[in-house]
């Protein structure tokens, strides 16, 4: 099956983020990391960049709200031309009404978990949802290294995902590079942040293609996605 790759552009050149997004053109969409300094202890962009990115690139933007207050902040994100919204579910309110709110306003809606939140208790959530985010890093900062301990999360989520017979994408982020990718795709991820990994490239879209030839390599016969 196909695997996706995303860059994040939070290891890009915020001066140039329009050259940056076209650097990786062939990429499934463009990973932006909002933060708040409140969320995490780092601060990044808001809706008005999110706004011109959007106009600058045809890929489509995957937005990543590692924010206090998502219920409030992430239609938001949808009515500035994000196609993806995820929130983290350790900061929302009401996750089962935020995730109908951005599906009707037509993006797709995805749930994040920190490391040291567990996928059980959301099970019963899981067919709320598009996409759901396993954290591979403490969420905050780029080029941090990949978190082995999560794969048996990813692993889980995935059973859960096929428990439920459900359609929806597994997308990790953090540390994932050639050397951590197949790990990721064959404990159950189909959808790869990469930020390190692609912008510290000296060809960015080579370097999306490589990992997503890897990430394909994997996914083609892993046990999990027979029958997808
Ligand atoms: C970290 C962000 C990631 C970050 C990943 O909190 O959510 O998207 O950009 O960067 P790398 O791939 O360098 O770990
Ligand atoms: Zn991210």
């Amino acid at each position: 099956m196909a695997a996706q790759i995303n860059p994040s552009i939070l290891s890009a050149d915020f001066a140039r983020l329009a050259d940056e997004a076209k650097a990786v053109e062939g990429a499934d969409y463009l990973h932006v990391d909002v933060m708040d300094n409140h969320f995490v202890p780092n601060l990044t962009l808001g809706v008005p960049v999110v706004e011109s990115l959007a106009r600058a690139t045809d890929t489509p933007l995957d937005c990543h709200l590692m924010i206090e207050a998502p219920d409030r902040w992430a239609p938001r994100y949808v009515e500035a031309g994000a196609s993806s919204v995820t929130f983290h579910v350790e900061a929302a309110a009401a996750p089962v009404r935020l995730a109908r709110e951005i599906r009707a306003q037509g993006a797709r809606a995805s749930m994040a978990l920190r490391p040291a939140t567990p996928i059980e208790p959301y099970e019963d959530l899981l067919p709320e949802l598009d996409m759901v985010l396993i954290m591979t890093v403490e969420p905050g900062f780029g080029g941090q290294a990949f978190l082995d301990i999560m794969l048996p999360k990813i692993r889980r989520t995935r059973e859960l995902i096929g428990k439920h017979g459900l359609q929806m994408w597994l997308q990790v982020d953090g540390g994932v590079s050639a050397a951590t990718i197949e790990r990721c795709a064959e404990a159950g991820a189909d959808v790869f942040v990469a930020g390190s990994a692609v912008y510290g490239a000296g060809d960015p879209a080579e370097a999306v293609r490589g990992l997503r030839a890897q990430a394909e390599a994997v996914t083609r016969t892993a046990a999990w996605a027979c029958g997808h």
